[in-house]
């Protein structure tokens, strides 16, 4: 059953849990995250502990705006030039962190940056701001599955043990995309909803893409991630027997298994805002998920980081 919006008593109910070090689930643009008090040790555990995250993997710090934002991390003009576009909205930012910055150590990781964003749902701003404090939040998923696109899978994941406030489907479906700015230096650490060309064509030259060996990296791009149970089969031009089908622009799509279409207009932004959840529904049943090839250019580079991820073998 579908709640309807969250109403301004529910977004305040939801602040004061969280003013109260409390951990809840709430909706941004890109999926939902589980989010606690940033500068609360106790409460940031619980993220830790409910996701069954290891423990060296750093939280997003979500922002109502750059205000928020400047109080932990040092803007070069760089930096702000990038905030200034692109917030509110699916651009994560690590910073280096501001000396007596609101954020315990252990949303860090002990590194001496930070990441920030300063999500485009409305509904995460007006819950950051009626807090009165920064969000740290992770995907409010068990740690290694797939990201929850809706309340509805964040309640499947997590039962009663997590309150969720519920802001409709995210818009974008993918995970922002992480920039590393030291400096005039900018690396892409993960690929996400803000495609790799939009930000090349805003700075006017291109940006590096962290590889394993880069001295910067984002510590929780683990190679397997993203996961759903069922096992996946990459740039499958068809369906073997038995197999679901995730497919991805025109033509006929095989009757035998079931199977559901990405973009059935073969558009990259439809297909990022799908594929959680249409992996979430194929994944129902063990077995085998083929999924048809996709470009690599654009949000496709997302698309296909998440899928090479949710296909690696688990540890
Ligand atoms: O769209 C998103 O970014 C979602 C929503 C909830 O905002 N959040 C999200 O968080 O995807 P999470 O925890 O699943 O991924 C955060 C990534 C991890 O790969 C982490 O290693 C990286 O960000 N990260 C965070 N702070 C960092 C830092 N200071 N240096 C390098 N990487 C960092
Ligand atoms: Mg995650």
């Amino acid at each position: 059953m579908r709640e309807p919006p969250a109403s301004q008593r529910e977004i305040q109910r939801f602040a004061n849990l969280l003013k109260a070090g409390e951990v809840a689930a709430f909706p941004t643009e890109t999926v939902y995250g589980l989010g606690a008090d940033a500068a609360n040790s106790d409460a940031v555990l619980k993220i830790y502990e409910t996701k069954g995250r290891p423990r060296f993997n750093p939280l997003i710090v979500h922002c109502a705006d750059l205000g928020m934002a400047e109080t932990l991390a040092v803007f070069r003009p760089l930096a702000r030039r990038l905030a200034e576009r692109f917030w509110p909205g699916p651009l994560t930012l690590v910073l280096p962190r501001k000396d007596g910055a609101r954020v315990c150590d252990i949303v860090t990781a002990g590194l001496d940056t930070v990441g920030l964003r300063v999500p485009g749902h409305p509904v995460a701003r007006e819950l950051i701001r009626a807090a009165g404090l920064p969000l740290a939040a992770p995907s409010a998923n068990p740690s290694g599955r797939l990201s929850p696109t809706t309340a509805g899978q964040v309640r499947r994941a997590f039962g009663d043990r997590v309150p969720v406030l519920d802001g409709g489907p995210c818009a974008a479906g993918l995970e922002s995309t992480i920039l590393a700015v030291n400096g005039d230096d900018v690396v892409q650490l993960r690929a996400g909803a803000l495609s790799r060309d939009e930000i090349e064509a805003f700075l006017e030259r291109p940006v590096a893409v962290a590889s394993a060996d880069s001295p910067v990296s984002a510590p929780g791009m683990l190679a397997s991630h993203y996961a759903p149970k069922a096992k996946l089969r990459l740039n499958a031009v068809e369906p073997e027997a038995g197999e679901s089908y995730l497919a991805f622009g025109p033509g006929p799509v095989s009757a035998t298994g079931r199977s559901l279409n990405l973009s059935q207009a073969g558009d990259l932004r439809e297909a990022a805002r799908n594929l959680f959840a249409m992996l979430h529904a194929l994944d129902r049943d063990e077995g085998t998920i083929a999924v048809a090839p996709i470009p690599e250019e654009g949000l496709g580079e997302a698309i296909n980081d998440r899928l090479r991820r949710a296909a690696a073998p688990k540890k």
